[in-house]
């Protein structure tokens, strides 16, 4: 089975036809197609798929009962942000069914247990919680929150998963799974432009910036955008529109990143003055002192023209990862294995989240990343060349024979 192979069946999957991006959100048609070609693609290589009490799919190489606390795990998640690339998640999988199959067709036998786990809902696209799987698995979020969490039609996560035929009342940790997982390395493409300077295909994850979601509600008062005068309005688009060119200004002055990337108008009508708006303030920074006093300052900052305005602002943290460092230990034989066959694989921090940053709580972990060209990411414009991706299985073979060896 190569990886040119799996990823011609994959690609289409989810993908919108007008923009060329995925809509891979969880709980979803698109998302039962993913599931579908994984456990199709693990049966033909003789992996034994399960579905795990929050939603994850893991495919065992070796009996999962036989796995003591040692199995070697890989994998990634198949969902996507809206219109997103193609490889974020993706390749990991792909890439984990291709490094068993090359460690197969070698006659390789595991010692350890290998395990490919496939995470649900790690972009939290729709239900707004990222890494919804893992956070569940390792008990960062209550399992009676993340059934009541909401996607934008109302459906909640217990009623999505009803309705796809799984049972929401098994939701949280798992420590029995956990407790069989010796290590977990995530593969997953670049989201930066940090290799291609370098003249590597091959990264690996030095950390991750702590980041979170926090959802801002402006609320002011409907009304005729012809016949209100100005003077008279209470419009919440105005103070809105002031806090994102003050988030863009505040991050840049804390050496963080803040951006709004999602953005509600009630009720939106084009010759109207909104009654609501609730937007989206995604943060991150190099440590959680950053981060917090970036997200504190973007809070005072729209305060002044919401009461200039007559606008009331509630300010909730819908989310928060803290500061994750991926195992040293890990890391180092890693990045010997690698440097073992020829491999240059620079050590790189990203300030992209992952579900390997919530298993690295628990189990040791590390990460490989892919190089990706251009750098750009959650975009139908995400790329990486196909011998990268060979690479990047080969490394990941490599990885995994060292552990499970
Ligand atoms: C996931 O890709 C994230 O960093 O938001
Ligand atoms: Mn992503
Ligand atoms: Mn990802």
């Amino acid at each position: 089975m190569s990886f040119a192979e799996l990823w011609r069946e994959l690609e289409p999957l989810g993908r919108d036809p007008e923009t060329a991006g995925y809509r891979r959100y969880s709980w979803t048609p698109a998302d039962a197609e993913c599931r579908t070609w994984f456990t199709r693609q693990a049966g033909r290589l003789g992996l034994t798929v399960e579905q795990d009490r929050n939603g994850n799919l893991w495919a065992w190489w070796g009996s999962r009962d036989a796995a003591r606390q040692d199995a070697v795990v890989t994998g990634s998640h198949l969902d996507s942000v809206p219109d997103g690339g193609g490889y974020d998640g993706a390749l990991g999988v792909a890439s984990a069914l291709a490094a068993v199959a090359e460690l197969k067709a070698k006659n390789f036998n595991p010692e350890r247990a290998v395990a490919i786990a496939v995470f649900t809902e790690e972009e939290g696209a729709r239900f707004r919680v990222p890494c919804l799987g893992s956070r569940l698995m390792t008990g960062a979020i209550e399992p009676g929150a993340a059934r009541g969490l909401s996607d934008d039609d109302g459906i909640t996560l217990a009623a999505a998963m009803t309705a796809a035929g799984a049972d929401p009342s098994l939701l949280g940790p798992d420590d029995d799974l956990l407790g069989r997982i010796g290590a977990f390395v995530e593969l997953h493409v670049e989201q930066g432009r940090a290799l291609a300077p370098m003249d590597a295909a091959i990264g690996v994850a030095e950390g991750i910036w702590p980041h979170g979601r926090w959802r801002f509600d402006f609320t002011g008062r409907a009304d005729h955008a012809g016949t209100a005068r100005l003077a008279d309005r209470n419009d919440p688009m105005l103070p809105y529109a002031s806090t994102v060119l003050a988030a863009r200004r505040l991050a840049a002055e804390h050496g963080a990143v803040a951006t709004f990337g999602k953005v509600i108008a009630k009720p939106g009508g084009a010759n109207g003055v909104n009654s609501a708006v609730r937007a989206w303030l995604d943060a991150r920074a190099p440590d959680d002192n950053v981060l917090q006093d970036t997200v504190a300052t973007i809070r005072s900052a729209a305060e002044i023209p919401a009461k200039e305005h007559g606008v009331t602002l509630t300010v909730r943290q819908e989310s928060y990862t803290p500061l994750v460092r991926f195992d040293e230990g890990l890391r180092d034989r890693v990045t010997g294995v690698l440097t073992a066959a020829g491999i240059a694989a620079p050590v790189l921090p990203t300030a992209a989240g992952h579900d390997a940053g919530f298993l690295a709580a628990r189990i040791p972990t590390a990460m490989l990343f892919v190089r990706n060209p251009t750098g750009v990411s959650h975009s139908p414009a995400e790329h990486a060349g196909e011998a990268d991706c060979e690479a990047g299985v080969h490394a990941l073979a490599l990885v995994l024979e060292d552990l499970a060896g």
